[in-house]
């Protein structure tokens, strides 16, 4: 489908474009609170219903031990190029709620964005694909044959998906798969994510007496476990701001001089950056810049951390345990399981006796990394061109998807990550929101990657 026509459908048919995303945005599909299962079954049925709309041969809803996968195809020419589309139907939490300028299952468009839970992350993305492919197949003009996998446990973990992908390796057959998950640097300045960090998550209990003391009588006299917590946090990072754990660094891909120049040519603004977020100063890995210690550096970071009494008032309490919930996010050359091992055997080498620690691993995922020298990425880069008028830069972003690791390994097929979020979009925080530009632009930009993928590979 050329562009002219492409822009021109999508201008017969914005209105009822957006309602549609507005109706898939109502419902609060979020997948970490089983308060909200019924709501995500829905939104499956939702998807599955809007990809027969769409024009697919068959859609189906794809049990698994936790929520469905909505699977969809259209298969026109066996000898044509397929593409695998992958995203996510869930969100995440949208506590807390009393921050939200408006009510985060009721969407509205508000300064030309669309503001709701799941606008960006992942849903108006996602949705994209199904315009697109919409807008291609009732013109009559699919330059591809498309399958489309739709998941609702990402911001789980994607477990359930992990298993699927082994057992359909012949259904999921593709020659690339194009995902709208990520961000670009700005509107006039378009982007192609070409690498992900990966992720370990564990959960830590640290015990010291058996039972909540009067912190007057025992005071002074037995091991506080918060404070304790405190001190073993602390240690994980040294005053450079370079992880402690033995081994943690083994591995990592360091970037050569000439890489690292490259991605620090990407426009960035720090004052920008510090004035967006209030802040005098920023922090970080001594050595490297803030493009680089969010992008292509690990991490590790204390995602909550609880115990004691957090009540009115005070309260005089030595109390009996303390609980933090801590993520590394990882780079090309770690393995997730390794380092979460790494950790656990660290955490516990420097409790003192004092306490018991216990260490459980939530869900992790491996880092991921683009080619940029395929013929996916210079269909990519035509079609950001065609629609932006720009060639797009490529990128490193620093959120996780595990995923894409995932597909390289079990599908042998390369990922292009076409995302049009921006970072000031909120994703994961309270006023999400997604410009209506970007959701238009989006879906064109989608038809003409199509369009030049089907070229390239004539
Ligand atoms: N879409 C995000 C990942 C993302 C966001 C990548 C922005 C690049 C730029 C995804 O939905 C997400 O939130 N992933 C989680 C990991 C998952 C295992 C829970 C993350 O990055 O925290
Ligand atoms: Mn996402
Ligand atoms: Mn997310």
């Amino acid at each position: 489908m050329e562009n002219k026509e492409a822009k021109a459908y999508i201008e017969e048919h914005q209105e009822r474009f957006l309602n549609e995303l507005l109706d898939l945005l109502r419902i609060p599909s979020v997948s970490a609170d089983s308060k909200f299962a019924g709501d995500v079954r829905k939104t499956a049925e939702f998807v599955k219903q809007k990809l027969e709309e769409a024009g697919v041969d068959k859609a189906e809803i794809c049990e698994t031990a936790g929520f469905p996968i909505v699977y969809g195809e259209k298969i026109i020419d066996e000898n044509l190029p397929t593409i695998l589309v992958y995203g996510h139907y869930d969100v995440q939490p949208a506590d807390p709620y009393e921050l939200w300028d408006s009510p985060p299952f009721e969407p509205v468009i508000k300064d030309e964005r669309i503001f709701a839970r799941g606008a960006c992350d992942d849903k108006g993305q996602m949705y994209m694909h199904v315009k697109a492919f919409e807008a291609m197949a009732k013109e009559g003009k699919l330059a591809c044959n498309v399958k489309l996998m739709i998941e609702g446990e990402e911001e789980v973990g994607s477990e359930n998906l992990e298993i699927f992908v082994k057992e359909n390796r012949e259904k999921l057959k593709s020659d690339v798969i194009l995902i709208s998950d990520t961000s670009m640097i700005a509107n006039d300045t378009p982007s192609v994510t070409v690498g992900l960090r990966g992720m370990s998550y564990l959960e830590v209990e640290v015990t010291g007496p058996n039972r909540d003391l009067h912190s007057g009588v025992y005071g002074g006299g037995v091991a506080n476990p918060i404070n304790v917590l405190c001190e073993m946090i602390a240690s994980l990072r040294d005053e450079n701001k370079h992880i402690t754990i033995p081994g943690f660094y083994d591995n990592v891909l360091e970037l050569s001089e000439e890489e690292r120049k490259e991605l620090n040519k990407s426009p960035f603004d720090l004052e920008q950056y510090k004035k967006e977020l209030d802040i005098e100063e920023v922090e970080g890995e001594k050595g490297f810049t803030t493009l680089e210690r969010t992008g292509i550096r690990p991490t590790l970071d204390v995602n909550g951390i609880w115990g004691g009494y957090i009540g009115e008032g005070a309260k005089t309490v030595l109390p009996s345990k303390a609980y933090a919930k801590i993520s590394m996010r990882l780079v090309p050359g770690q393995d997730s399981k390794r380092i979460t091992q790494l950790f656990e055997d660290h955490f516990k080498a420097i409790a003192p006796k004092s306490v018991k620690v216990k260490v459980t691993p939530h869900h992790g995922g491996e880092p991921a990394l683009t080619p940029t020298d395929s013929l996916s990425y210079e269909a990519a880069s035509r079609a950001f061109e065609e629609s932006f008028g720009k060639k797009p830069i490529p990128t490193r972003d620093g959120g996780s998807i595990p995923i894409v690791a995932l597909f390289k390994q079990e599908l042998k097929v390369d990922t292009v990550l076409l995302g049009f979020g921006l970072d000031s979009d909120a994703i994961h925080s309270p006023n999400e929101s997604y410009g209506v530009f970007n959701y238009f632009k989006g879906i064109e930009t989608i038809i003409g990657f199509h369009k030049h993928f089907a070229e390239l590979t004539k």
